[in-house]
């Protein structure tokens, strides 16, 4: 197999996409290069994106800063193109496990609530669920090895299941497919640890039924660490509220110098109170989705406050 493209008019085979991209590898001049699995080395263009970001800081500080937001909201855009999702369902985060983290933290569970979780899984997609039963419900915990039905029978009356799209041992790749079909089927959330699979597997949310997804950027994605997204499907975001609360997770938050801020601040600060989740544990944090609720709100009292600009997410 070679891999070359074929042309559409000549029908030829062009150049393999090896030999067209491996002059984006420099690593490959000094080792085989087996470990993508864990942390991949960086291409010439992933490099100079972020060697160009550290030059801009350098000699302009935040002189930038609208292109710097710019280029966040491309990112929140390519992230949705890649899973089928839609960009106000990107929050940007700092890696895999701060994204399952927050759909483990985030949700409301009850005594009487259960999960699915895997024996097999890396720990960032299997600590987060065993704390919950240690704390606040029940675990199913089921081997990756286990035919469908029993995936079916577990989800029967369970309220969220974690599974990753490929497993971090064994290379097997499970049928997201089938799973999202079975979780839709018995109304339980679908939780899918995507950091081994993104990039190199094509993978759509909607066609999975998926309601949250978590990933990095370092492995197939062949970006940095501390690059990374959790996708949460429109419907769902309402049932988890962000434990890492900061100020940039409130509607409007970057009007707070404006005489308006004020007024958003009122308005946020009602809404933070009516949060029933909100605790005094909460610390700064980075940017994550806003609130559905928190904007839907917002839009109905900003109809009674003049010159406030509403900011959809
Ligand atoms: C399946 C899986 N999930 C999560 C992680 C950790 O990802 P992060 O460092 O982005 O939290 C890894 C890393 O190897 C992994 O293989």
């Amino acid at each position: 197999m070679s891999f070359g493209q074929v042309d559409k008019k000549s029908g030829q085979v062009g150049e393999p996409l090896w030999r067209q991209y491996r002059d984006q590898f420099p690593v490959a001049e000094r080792l085989i290069y087996l470990n993508h699995a864990a942390v991949a080395p960086l291409p010439k263009r992933c490099a100079e994106a972020m060697k160009s970001f550290a030059d801009d800081a350098l000699e302009y500080g935040s002189r930038h800063y609208d292109k710097w937001m710019d280029t966040y909201e491309a990112l929140r855009v390519a992230a949705a193109r890649l899973i089928g999702a839609d960009r106000s369902e990107i929050a940007i985060v700092k890696n895999t496990s701060e994204g399952i983290a927050t759909v483990a933290m985030g949700m409301d569970w009850r005594p009487t609530d259960r999960i699915v979780a895997f024996k097999e899984e890396f720990p960032a997609n299997y600590y987060p669920w065993l704390r919950l039963e240690a704390q606040r419900c029940g675990v199913e915990w089921l081997s990756i090895h286990d035919p469908l039905h029993s995936i079916e029978r577990a989800t029967f009356g369970a309220k969220l299941l974690a599974i990753s799209f490929v497993q971090y041992l064994s290379g097997l790749r499970v049928d997201l497919n089938a799973i999202g079909e079975i979780c839709h089927r018995n109304h339980c959330f679908f939780f899918v640890d995507a950091i081994q699979g993104l990039g190199a597997f094509p993978l759509n949310v909607r066609t999975a039924h998926i309601d949250a997804l978590a990933a990095d950027g370092h492995k197939w994605m062949l970006g940095p660490e501390g690059c990374g997204i959790l996708y949460v499907q429109k419907d769902r975001q309402d049932s988890i509220f962000p434990k890492e609360f900061g100020w940039t997770n409130v509607a409007g938050y970057n009007v707070y110098r404006s005489p308006d801020g004020a007024t958003w601040r009122k308005i946020n600060a009602s809404l933070i109170a009516s949060t029933l989740y909100l605790d005094s544990t909460v610390s700064n944090g980075s940017t994550y989705y806003y609130a559905a609720t928190a904007v839907d709100i917002y839009r109905h009292e900003s109809r009674k406050t003049a010159a406030v600009k509403v900011i959809v997410p």
